[in-house]
């Protein structure tokens, strides 16, 4: 019977899941140590991850491991040229992990955009009254030009709810055709550079890889208008976050929302944690009640379907 950790908590549904299927053995790690993942994972033959680094070390005193089926679509917490070389098989929530990191975009954006956070504690200091004669930085959405870097499954989300509030939409992805972008209304950038020049609004969703690793720098701020704004949903990392603190302390752009950072948590003299002109989350994109039931369920239904040998091909990470 195979046996299968799960690693990490998930929502309760994808657990039931696994646990009421009498044809596999489960148990749950809540210890993600290095020191307790290296001692207990070799005796498993497959894994559900959710937060946990499995690196190559704890990879290769894992004899029976087949198959991790991730809870979420990044994976940078898992060694893959290990699974690579030793046939282990990675699987995604390929369906469900895109809908609501779509709508945290959005609502960051529309955060960003209309000062929610001043506005809220304007009210709450009895300021109701001040506030209706003052200039503020806040702007419509409409006919704003909007960069969607990364033009995946949450990039394609992304553009509905944009077109939706009548914005025009670049996407700069170099492995999707030009002809797939304009088939959601958007429209191919070649250049990067070309993009952040242009836009008002730039959002991230590509993986963390060699290539995207610090791809926004203070360089690129530069290229980017006085009033531009960036949202990092994706992965910590992808915009250096001493150059976003200091681009935005020296009014370079002027706004930003980041879900990720370098180090999670952040540590406490992290200076974007004191930005003002930062919107803040704690990788909660996914944590919608919808979403974190339906990844739990993908997670689990996934590694069933894999020893079952029905899974759908599509789940596959091809690494
Ligand atoms: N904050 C969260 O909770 C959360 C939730 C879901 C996903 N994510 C992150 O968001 C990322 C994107 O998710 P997705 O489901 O859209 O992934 P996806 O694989 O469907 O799409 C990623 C896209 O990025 C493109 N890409 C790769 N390298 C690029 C580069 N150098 N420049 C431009 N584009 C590039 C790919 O061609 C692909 O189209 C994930 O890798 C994950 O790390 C975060």
């Amino acid at each position: 019977m195979p046996k299968i950790a799960i690693v990490d908590k998930m929502h309760q549904d994808g657990i039931n899941l696994l646990k009421n299927n009498t044809k596999f053995e489960c148990e749950i790690i809540e210890d993600l140590s290095k020191k307790n993942l290296i001692s207990k994972l070799p005796a498993f033959d497959g894994i559900t991850l959710r937060r946990g680094k499995i690196d190559a070390e704890i990879l290769a005193k894992c004899k029976k491991l087949k198959v991790i089926s991730r809870h979420g679509v990044g994976f940078d917490n898992v060694d893959v040229k290990f699974l690579k070389k030793n046939n282990i098989k990675l699987l995604v929530t390929a369906t469900t992990t895109s809908v609501s990191p779509a709508e945290h975009i959005m609502f960051m954006i529309l955060n960003i955009s209309k000062g929610i956070d001043f506005f809220d504690k304007a009210v709450r200091n009895g300021e109701f009254g001040s506030v209706m004669h003052t200039q503020h930085n806040t702007f419509e959405l409409s006919y704003k030009k909007i960069l969607i870097i990364g033009f995946g499954r949450i990039g394609r989300k992304l553009i509905k709810r944009c077109l939706g509030f009548e914005m025009k939409v670049y996407a700069y992805d170099p492995y999707v055709e030009k002809k797939v972008i304009e088939s959601f209304g958007g429209i191919k950038v070649e250049d990067l550079n070309d993009g952040l020049k242009e836009a008002d609004i730039i959002s991230l969703s590509v993986p963390l890889t060699e290539e995207t690793h610090n791809m926004i720098t203070l360089d690129k701020m530069k290229m980017m208008k006085k009033s531009a704004i960036i949202i990092n949903t994706s992965r910590g990392g992808i915009i250096n976050e001493k150059d976003l603190d200091e681009a935005l302390n020296k009014k370079i752009i002027h706004g930003a929302g980041l879900d990720v950072f370098e180090k999670e948590p952040p540590d406490n003299n992290n200076p974007l944690l004191k930005n003002k002109r930062v919107v803040l989350s704690p990788h909660a994109a996914t944590f919608t009640q919808e979403c974190l039931s339906k990844m739990s369920i993908e997670t689990a239904q996934n590694i069933i379907d894999f020893f079952d040998e029905n899974l759908n091909q599509s789940m596959i990470v091809k690494l």
